[in-house]
Order: structure tokens, then C-alpha cells, then sequence
């Protein structure tokens, strides 16, 4: 995938496909991808991991938008939902989020890592070598912090990078009057102390009905700016408007899309904003997929993430969800994969992932099939057998 742009459709003939390939991987990065014929002549043959079986090999992938630090579950609002109440409604009536804010606040933080790394480790055998991961069910100095720290101290125990950021800004904690005050609080209390103690250089808000006005979060973003955070933004999921912010604001992407415009797309797709879909909210919440045949045609930058989190999007497997928006959406294969490996590196402003190259991390999934459309076409079924972290085979 090494000769594929970063906007825009891509059609399965621009993939470069090496036949009996080899990847040369030294102290973790990766040297050399030619035939194995070629490169087996520079190294010990005990350092190498001969594949017996027809194997595809594709970069790890990366999930740039998840919400995997949270305690308890939201089953009853799942029955709710498909008893006909909406995901607004359960929010406005203090459910929802708020629910999950009540569990996790009662959590440990010891509690928090078990359930971080339990989860980290069921992306890793599905193939995820990277996972972003948000706090946000704090929604209080103490109880984001305590998120934060527990996704820091989850990164050093589980072998794929854990990229933390700080969404103190889910919703307004009910503690405050109004969502403006809680932002003031979110400014001048939690951040400060996220940059101090080193636990997170990205900044998300969602921006919607029920959580924050596009004219409230326009302020905070431009100030958490100023701070010298990165930024990324919950947009148009149900209401429109946050992706156009994005946009303004300078993110480095705009995640969900559901509710966007033409225009919206139109206008996001002609940024270097990443549009970040996330098809497990939409088969979590029974909505249409958000526009990503759109994005592409329109020349923007697609990534597919799962959102992995107890109310919209429990299920968390990221080939399934992204075979099935393919299906929907009519992706290629090549949009597909670039979507949750170097688009979605773009999204997370990583340059050393994402691609087989060398001097990229020498993160590799390889699948049982000597054909890359398997993968796809299993919708999720075909797990990744054999996956190296830095060059480690986990
Ligand atoms: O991305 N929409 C806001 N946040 C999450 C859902 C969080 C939750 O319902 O617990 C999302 O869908
Ligand atoms: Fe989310």
C-alpha cells in the first residue's frame, strides 16, 4: 500500500502486491519489503518467521477513535433503543453517558486498567496494533485523571500503542448550571493538569444536541488550541455542524458523519481534516451509515474506526464493521484497508504507521489466505493469524 494516496478513491489495481514477499525488520523498524528470495540472504536463518501457509500481509491496523475506559453496561438502553426511544432522549433524560460517568466514577483505577487491557487485547488478536483511546466518563478533575492514568498505565503493560485523549468534554457534568461553566471548568481545571502530568496531547469535545453547541465548542476548541493541544471533534452524528468547526478549527479529523450535509462533505473532504466514520455506532444505534463512498469521491481523506464504547458502539471489531460499511458504501478493498491503516495514522498524526516501508514500525498482520479479497469478503470472519508488534511476533 506504499504507492497509495492519502486523498481520495483508490481501485484495487493501484495496490502493489508482492508475491512470495518478505518483510526485513531490524530493532523494531522495518528495512527492506521485497521478494523473501531477495532479502533471506541478510539475515540469520534463525531470525527469520517462515510462513508455511498462504499468507496476506497487510500493515497493523489502527483504530483511531475509541472510548475503551469505561465501567459497566448499557444493555438496558440497548433494549430501550430498540424499543423505540432514541439515543438523545436516553441522554436528555440523564441516562445514556451519564449512566456510564456513575460506573466508571465508582470504578478503581486499578479496575479501569484490567478492563483497558482486556479489551486492548482482544484488538491485538483481531489485528489492531494501535488504538486511540478516550477518557470521558469522568467528566471531573478526578475521575479524568484517573481515566487517563489508567489508559497511560494500560500502555505499558499491553504490547500495541495505546493513544490517548482527553474527552472531558463528552457531555456537561451534572454538577455545573450550564455547559458553558463546565467548559470553563474543563479549560481552566482538568487540562492544565492533563499537560502537566504528561497524560494526553489531544483534546475532543462532541459536539451535538444534548452536549455542546457548535458556538460553545468553537470557543474551547480555539482556546484548548492556544494550550497547544491537538484537536479532533465529535461531528454531525445526529445534528449537523461539527464537521464544518472541524474544518475551521484546524482538527486533525472529524469523527462520525452520520448527519452530515453534501456540503458538509463537500467542505470537509476539500480539508486536510481526516473524516473519520465509525460504522459500529451506526449498527449499534440501527442508523444509516455516515456518507463514505462521498468523502472519497469528493477527494477527502477516509478513515473507518470502530468508536468502541458501552452506549453506541459495543461491539468493537474493526474488520467486521469495516467490511460491512464496504458492503454499503461500495469501498475497494484498497479504500478499505487505507482506511484503517494510514488514514487512520493521519487521523491519529502518526508518520511512522500505518505502511509496509521502511523506516516504518515494524507492525505486520498476517491473514490465512493467499487472496487480499478474503479478508473482506469473510466480513470479519477471517481473523488475522500471526501478528508482530515492532517486529515482535505476539
Ligand atoms: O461516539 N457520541 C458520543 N460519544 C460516544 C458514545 C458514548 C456513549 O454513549 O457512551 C460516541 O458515539
Ligand atoms: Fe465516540
Amino acid at each position: 500500500m506504499r504507492s497509495l494516496p492519502l486523498k481520495g478513491a483508490i481501485s484495487d489495481d493501484q495496490l502493489e502486491i508482492i508475491i512470495d514477499g518478505g518483510v526485513l525488520v531490524e530493532n523494531g523498524i522495518i528495512k527492506a519489503v521485497d521478494t523473501f528470495s531477495k532479502l533471506k540472504s541478510e539475515v540469520d536463518s534463525s531470525d527469520i518467521d517462515y510462513l508455511e501457509k498462504p499468507t496476506v500481509g497487510l500493515p497493523g491496523l489502527i483504530d483511531a477513535h475509541t472510548h475503551i475506559c469505561w465501567a459497566g453496561s448499557r444493555a438496558k438502553d440497548y433494549a430501550l433503543r430498540v424499543s423505540g426511544k432514541t439515543y438523545t432522549e436516553i441522554l436528555k433524560e440523564g441516562g445514556g453517558i451519564y449512566e456510564t460517568v456513575e460506573k466508571t466514577r465508582a470504578s478503581s483505577e486499578d479496575n479501569l486498567v484490567d478492563l483497558i487491557e482486556k479489551r486492548a487485547k482482544t484488538h491485538l488478536q483481531n489485528g489492531i496494533t494501535t488504538i486511540e483511546v478516550k477518557s470521558g466518563y469522568g467528566l471531573s478533575l478526578e475521575s479524568e485523571i484517573k481515566c487517563l492514568n489508567a489508559i497511560k498505565r494500560a500502555n505499558q503493560t499491553v504490547s500495541s500503542d495505546l493513544i490517548p485523549t482527553c474527552l472531558a468534554a463528552h457531555v456537561p457534568a451534572k454538577e455545573f448550571n450550564n455547559a458553558v461553566e463546565y467548559l470553563h471548568y474543563v479549560e481552566n481545571e482538568i487540562l492544565p493538569q492533563v499537560q502537566e502530568k504528561e497524560l494526553a496531547n489531544r483534546v475532543d469535545i462532541f459536539v451535538e444536541d444534548g452536549a455542546f453547541s457548535v458556538e460553545n465548542s468553537k470557543s474551547f476548541l480555539h482556546s484548548v488550541k492556544e494550550k497547544g493541544f491537538d484537536i479532533t471533534v465529535h461531528a454531525d452524528q445526529f445534528t449537523s455542524g461539527g464537521s464544518k468547526l472541524a474544518v475551521e478549527v484546524g482538527a486533525l479529523s472529524a469523527d462520525h458523519l452520520e448527519a452530515s450535509s453534501e456540503k458538509d462533505i463537500e467542505f470537509l473532504s476539500q480539508s486536510s481534516v481526516v473524516a473519520n466514520v465509525l460504522p459500529g455506532a451506526s449498527l449499534g444505534l440501527g442508523i444509516p451509515f455516515a456518507p463514505a463512498r462521498q468523502v472519497l469521491d469528493k477527494g477527502g481523506i477516509l478513515a473507518i474506526s470502530t468508536d468502541w464504547n458501552p452506549g453506541s458502539a459495543p461491539m468493537g471489531d474493526l474488520l467486521t464493521q469495516a467490511a460491512l460499511l464496504s458492503a454499503y458504501q461500495k469501498l475497494s478493498a484498497a479504500e478499505t484497508f487505507s482506511a484503517i491503516t494510514f488514514r487512520a495514522a493521519k487521523a491519529l498524526k502518526l508518520s511512522d504507521r500505518g505502511i509496509l516501508n521502511p523506516g516504518f514500525l515494524g507492525d505486520i498482520v498476517g491473514f490465512p489466505t493467499n487472496d487480499f479479497r478474503e479478508i473482506l469478503y469473510q466480513q470479519g470472519q477471517m481473523k488475522p493469524y500471526i501478528i508482530w508488534k515492532n517486529g515482535t511476533k505476539q
